[in-house]
Order: structure tokens, then sequence, then C-alpha cells
């Protein structure tokens, strides 16, 4: 994977990990998957994937055990940490990743602790791959991403991409984000309620212009990066939400030649009349994400 940093060799943890070419490779190989027999994906008959989810999933947790699956290997899953109790304690992270990682080829991570990611890492025999960590960062989504978009333009480069939602807390965004500044997009449009734009740290390499409202004209890509629909901190107020929601009159507004893109799950940010308009790619963009998390698990555990 020609990976840039010092972690664990071949471990994918942030987008950082990759440099560009490294993300081609990724991508063409996860292309030459989707467009050939199944028969023919490489077998990896004696190989284990171990998934550690810490916090909830669907697409990450049950799409890399499907890859994993179709390239012929096996899982074995840890979806309920060991919590305290009255007769027992909590067991360290650190301890559990040594473990899981004893008996797995490469290891997948859902946390919800962005800082527990380099502690994990730390501590895994295995490839680690981040499954999202926190509000911090998401490199497998974005590189899915990155594969809905190439599928549709037919190029990554000079791209006029809008970011819509609360980007404070969105991982998804902020790896997208830090890959998007390796391939220079014409535009990049950040749309977001009050208070809830895209951390400094996250912009590196990259100029973007704030808006704090939803404007979809001129845009070649429209990602719907989400909105909390939790209470306290991360609460929206109905009205924040409508701003922000893609409804049918935005639609209107959207270039045919867009594409609308989410990594999903949605609340009401996409209305579900959507659904049926050309430029809507998610649920291609979901579906083909089996085809890059085989190409990401193949380079994780070839370079093991
Ligand atoms: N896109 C994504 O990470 O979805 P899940 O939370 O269902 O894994």
């Amino acid at each position: 994977m020609s990976p840039v940093s010092v972690t664990a060799p071949s471990s994918l943890l942030r987008m950082a990990d990759l440099d560009q070419t490294a993300i081609l490779r990724l991508l063409d190989r996860a292309e030459a998957l989707r467009t050939s027999g199944r028969s023919s994906w490489p077998r990896f008959d004696r190989s284990v994937l171990g998934l550690v989810c810490f916090e909830s999933s669907t697409r990450t947790l049950l799409g890399f055990e499907s890859a994993m699956a179709r390239l012929g290997g096996a899982s074995v899953r840890l979806e309920r940490p060991r919590m305290a109790g009255v007769m027992s304690r909590a067991e360290s992270l650190e301890d559990t990743m040594r473990v899981v990682s004893s008996y797995c080829d490469a290891v997948l991570l859902r946390q919800a602790d962005a800082g527990a990611l380099d502690r994990a890492a730390a501590a895994s025999t295995a490839p680690l791959i981040n499954g999202g960590n926190g509000a911090d960062e998401h490199p497998t989504q974005a590189i899915i991403d990155l594969f809905a978009l190439r599928r549709r333009h037919g190029r990554l480069e000079g791209l006029r991409i809008g970011i819509a939602g609360d980007l404070v807390i969105s991982r998804s965004a902020h790896s997208l984000l830090r890959a998007l500044a390796l391939f220079q997009p014409a535009e990049v449009r950040l749309m977001t309620p009050k208070g809830r734009g895209m951390p400094v740290a996250y912009r590196s390499g990259v100029a973007c212009t704030s808006l704090s409202r939803l404007d979809v004209e001129g845009l070649d890509v429209l990602y719907m990066a989400g909105l909390p629909a939790g209470r306290g901190r991360t609460h929206l107020g109905e009205s924040a939400r409508r701003r922000f929601q893609l409804t049918m009159s935005a639609m209107r507004r959207l270039p045919a030649t867009a594409v609308v893109l989410c990594p999903l799950p949605r609340i009401d940010e996409i209305a579900s009349a959507v659904d049926a308009e050309a430029q809507a790619g998610y649920f291609r963009q979901s579906g083909d994400a089996l085809f890059v998390r085989a190409a990401i698990l193949e380079s994780v555990m070839e370079e093991a």
C-alpha cells in the first residue's frame, strides 16, 4: 500500500498513510475487480479478518465481511467489547487488540473514541484498518467516495465539489477533503450550519469556500456528509436541518451531469424522491464499495 507514515506496516489509519500513487493503485484494482468475474478474484482461503466494532456499523462491518468472504477468506467479529460489571472489569483496548490481532491477518477497527486509534495500532500485531475513529477520520470511506467520483466523471482532478452537512463531526468528510487535496479540485464548497464548519486541521493543501446554506449550482459532485440526529451538543434545530436537506426543489439547480454522493446512513438529509433522479449516486456508491474494500484487504494482507 506504500504507506508514508511510520505506523504499523501496511496499516491504513488515516488518509496521510496513502499518497496519490497508492490511492490510484487501489482504485484501479477495485475497478479491475468490478469488471472481472468473481471466479477470478484472488483467493485468501486461509486468511482471517478481525472486525472489532466498539460503535455500530452496517456498511463498514458487513461490507468488509462480505468482501473478505468473496476473496475466499473468513471473518471473526467482536461487536460488544467486554464491559465493566459487578463480576468483571473492562479489558483494556490494548489487551483486546493484542489478542484479536494474534488470531487474524488484518483487523478492522470501528471506535467512537478518536484518540484510541493510535493506541490500538501500537498494540496490534496485524495490519490495522481504521473503519472510522470517532469524529476524526474514515479513510476507507474516502477511497470509496473517490471510486464513485471517478466512475461518474472519469477523472478526479479539476472537479467542482460541494460538501454539505455537519462538518465538525463528519469523519467521512474529513478524510475525503484530505484525499481531494491530492487531486487539485477546481472548487471545494463547504456548506454547513453555523458553528459546524470543517475544522482547520482537515483543510490543509486545499482552498475551500464556506457557505451557511445549500448552494448546488455549478457543482460536478454534491457530497451529503450528514446531519446529526443526536441531542445535546450535536443537536440541530428543525429549521437548520431543513436548510441543508437535499429536496427536489434544490435538485432543480444541480447540473444534470452532477452526482450526489453520501456515505450513508441518511436520516432525512436527502429526500427519498431524489433516489429516482439520474444524479443520485449514493446507492451505487455503496454497492461498488464492495470492490474497494476487497482491494484494500488484498493490499493490506499482501504487504503484511
Ligand atoms: N458509511 C459508513 O461508515 O456506514 P456505517 O456506519 O454503516 O459503517
